[in-house]
């Protein structure tokens, strides 16, 4: 073996040992305990494997300021982020994983092309990664309402137009042989298409489906790191792609399942097509009640179910709503947490904020578990969550969130909803929930009306 075999053997068993690093790390993620070693366990892996990667290149320089460069930016941005704003922050963060394989296949394609598996690699990884960028900007934009392009206007129509045509070029592009190589730049032409075709693909997507559409963004930039890992035969890259490939198109499933819908209705119908005619600008009265009132109440209750939502994580209000069932805890209440899959802005985002506030994880419980049990529960007090629990999901066949799981609150002995106004929630729609029989509104910020029951209790 020559000094070249050596460096490579040495880089493969460092990749293996970077790959057992990774996946135990992700592992470790599925724990609360555990989570924040398992994160810090695969950036180290990261780190590793990248390093030595940097042996047998001539001048790595360049490389570690690059590296330096994307990792002081890189955390410049995780530490200014907002929880709530995490998602859009994915999202480009999946974006730039996209742009960097679409750079390294059309570097690819400059450099000698030895078959026809390494040529319609490269077309696919141009592709997929390009797709993955621009859509991912698109998707960026949406979340965090920069971007407010109608999906029925004319431009969303035109690059939705320049999606399919992207498509079918793609398919030109991998059928080309050397003996068919067309005069013109088709590359160039290929390169694009793809961009703006990653803009089509995302533009008609509706809002309330953008979650669904990262985390297949996000499964994208895994494949597309993985084909540029076959392109640069780097073993490393090829496992960490299929790890993301594969964990976010399980999570785009998992996803698309608890808003029950198809990922084919998410990308090509969209919640447009639900149609429009909810009725629910609803009629009636609310109720609402005060911190004392619902305090008398909360104190002879027997069963508590918390049922936060994204008005919990913008008013920061877990470490109160800890507090606060601990003390319904000390006197005697039963308390549960009910937590729904795309509660929040971000899959998690409620477990994420209960672990940060120490609430135990076996208390937390799923609305398959919740929901037939509900008519036993005393109250239930919706913190800053809408959509998750209103009925017209279930009720409704004209409402746009039609067919969504929810929690039924409504079918507990009382409600209490916290939150600011009458407004509506992520999916724009209003929710008869506040108008039923038994629910009470506690109006205002979450953390000061969860605060102010703290304070009676504590009297
Ligand atoms: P939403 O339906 O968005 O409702 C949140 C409610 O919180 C609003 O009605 C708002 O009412 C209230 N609120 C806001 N700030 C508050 C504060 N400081 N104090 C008290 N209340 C406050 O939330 P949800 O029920 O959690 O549903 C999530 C929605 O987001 C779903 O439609 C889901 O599809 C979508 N989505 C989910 C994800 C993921 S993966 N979780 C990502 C993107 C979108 P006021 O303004 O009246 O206070």
């Amino acid at each position: 073996m020559n000094f070249i075999d050596n460096i490579s053997s040495f880089q493969n068993i460092i990749y293996i040992f970077s790959s057992i690093l990774f996946i135990s790390g992700i592992k470790m993620l599925g724990k609360e305990d555990t989570a924040v070693r398992g994160n810090f366990l695969s950036a180290l892996a990261m780190l590793i494997a990248v390093s030595v990667t940097l042996i047998n290149i001539f001048n790595p320089l360049l490389i570690i300021i690059g590296i330096s460069i994307g990792a002081l930016v890189g955390s410049l941005i995780a530490l200014k982020v907002k929880m709530t704003s995490i998602p859009e922050m994915v999202a480009l963060f999946n974006g730039f994983g996209g742009l960097a394989t679409f750079f390294i296949a059309w570097s690819e394609f400059n450099s000698s092309i030895d078959n026809s598996f390494q040529y319609i690699l490269i077309m696919l990884t141009v592709y997929i990664g390009g797709v993955t960028f621009s859509g991912s900007i698109i998707a960026y934009g949406k979340l965090s309402e920069r971007l407010k392009i109608a999906k029925t206007s004319i431009i969303t129509k035109l690059f939705t137009t320049i999606f399919y045509i992207s498509l079918v070029y793609l398919f030109y592009s991998a059928a080309l042989t050397e003996i068919f190589i067309p005069t013109f730049d088709f590359f160039t032409i290929l390169l694009v298409l793809t961009l703006l075709g990653g803009v089509g693909f995302v533009l008609p997507i509706g809002g309330g489906d953008m979650p669904v559409v990262i985390s297949l963004l996000n499964s994208f930039s895994g494949i597309a790191a993985a084909f540029a890992g076959l392109l640069l035969l780097n073993n490393v890259l090829i496992v960490a792609g299929s790890l993301v490939g594969a964990s976010g198109l399980i999570l785009t499933i998992i996803m698309a399942k608890a808003m029950n819908r198809s990922i084919g209705n998410i990308l090509f119908v969209g919640y447009a097509a639900s149609s429009p005619s909810s009725k629910s600008e609803e009629t009636g009265e609310v109720k609402p009640i005060n911190v004392s009132d619902a305090y008398l109440i909360l104190e002879n209750a027997n069963s508590v179910l918390v049922i936060p939502g994204y008005g919990m994580a913008v008013a920061q209000a877990q470490h109160v709503v800890r507090e606060l069932g601990e003390l319904l805890e000390s006197n005697g209440t039963e308390v549960k947490y009910g937590i729904h899959p795309v509660a929040g802005r971000m899959p998690g985002h409620m477990n994420v904020l209960l672990a940060e506030a120490n609430v135990p994880y076996d208390v937390l419980v799923e609305p398959e578990d919740v929901n037939p049990m509900m008519d036993t529960v005393d109250v239930a007090v919706v913190i800053g969550a809408n959509d998750v629990v209103n009925p017209s999901a279930t009720e409704e066949p004209g409402s746009p969130i039609y067919g969504m799981p929810i929690i039924e609150a409504h079918n507990a002995r009382t409600v209490f909803v916290l939150k600011r106004s009458m407004s509506s929630g992520f999916a724009g729609v209003q929710n008869p929930l506040f108008f039923k029989e038994n629910t009470r509104m506690l109006f205002g910020d979450a953390k000061d009306s969860i605060g102010g029951l703290v304070s009676e209790f504590k009297e």
